[in-house]
């Protein structure tokens, strides 16, 4: 079977891509999807995505072992053990724990796919890893692949779009069929891939993050294939495949 990939520029569209039963790979780079990944490097056992700050207080409550991760505006919250660096999920804090997260967009992306059977986490630390899972995946299971581009309160984002094309650009043609937004976006990674983390610098979320001071996130962010790990999100928890 040819593997057609869609792009979905907006969570909200999610739905078209759980729809379709596709495999689905959300894209947050700046921020949640790059903490994930980095938490998974780092030993973490499970994160849990959620959508309110009062769901992720509840689930604290039910379980005071589970520590809790999350921003809104870009800036930690109070009450909180991490806000959404990457950079903060050093092994020390995190091996072996569940933590509950929520961000403003990324986090609710995810939760919007939660209807589908097969949900990655990507990010330009993973890229590499995740095209070799979800063509496995696809192949083996006879489904086509969406990205599903978390954005930034429901906008397009520049630096997730580049991200899908990284991870497309992964898969051969032999066997996949790319529709024209795939075809873009992997046409932007290839005119972008040389000075990376310069072109989303430029974005607007990047722009937003150095003007709170973390610069050094989107640089760490925009690391190709530094980790070959694949999280998954499945019954409402990510774990690593
Ligand atoms: C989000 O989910 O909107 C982002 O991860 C925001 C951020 O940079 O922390």
């Amino acid at each position: 079977m040819t593997v057609t990939v869609h792009v979905e520029f907006a969570a909200k569209d999610a739905f078209r891509a759980v729809n379709r039963r596709d495999l689905i790979i959300v894209v947050d780079v700046l921020r949640s999807s790059s903490s994930i990944v980095s938490a998974f490097a780092n030993g973490v056992e499970a994160v849990i995505p959620t959508v309110t700050l009062k769901e992720a207080f509840a689930l604290r409550e039910q379980h005071p072992d589970y520590l809790l991760a999350g921003e809104r505006r870009g800036r930690k919250l109070r009450g909180f053990d991490f806000g959404n660096s990457p950079l903060e999920f050093v092994q020390e804090a995190v091996e072996g724990r569940t933590i509950v997260m929520t961000t403003t967009s990324g986090t609710g992306a995810l939760v919007r796919c939660r209807g589908a059977e097969r949900v990655l986490v990507g990010a330009f630390l993973n890229a590499e890893a995740v095209a070799k899972k979800a063509a496995e995946v696809a192949q083996s299971n006879g489904v086509n692949v969406s990205f599903v581009l978390a954005g930034e309160k429901g906008l397009f984002s520049f630096e997730d779009f580049l991200c899908s094309g990284s991870i497309a650009a992964g898969f051969s043609s032999d066997g996949f069929a790319f529709s024209d937004e795939a075809l873009a976006a992997v046409l932007a990674f290839e005119c972008a891939k040389d000075s990376l983390v310069g072109s989303v610098r430029k974005s607007r979320h990047a722009r937003h993050l150095a003007e709170l001071g973390s610069e050094r996130d989107v640089e760490f962010s925009c690391v190709l294939n530094r980790f070959g790990l694949v999280p998954v999100y499945k019954d409402g928890k990510i774990v690593l495949m």
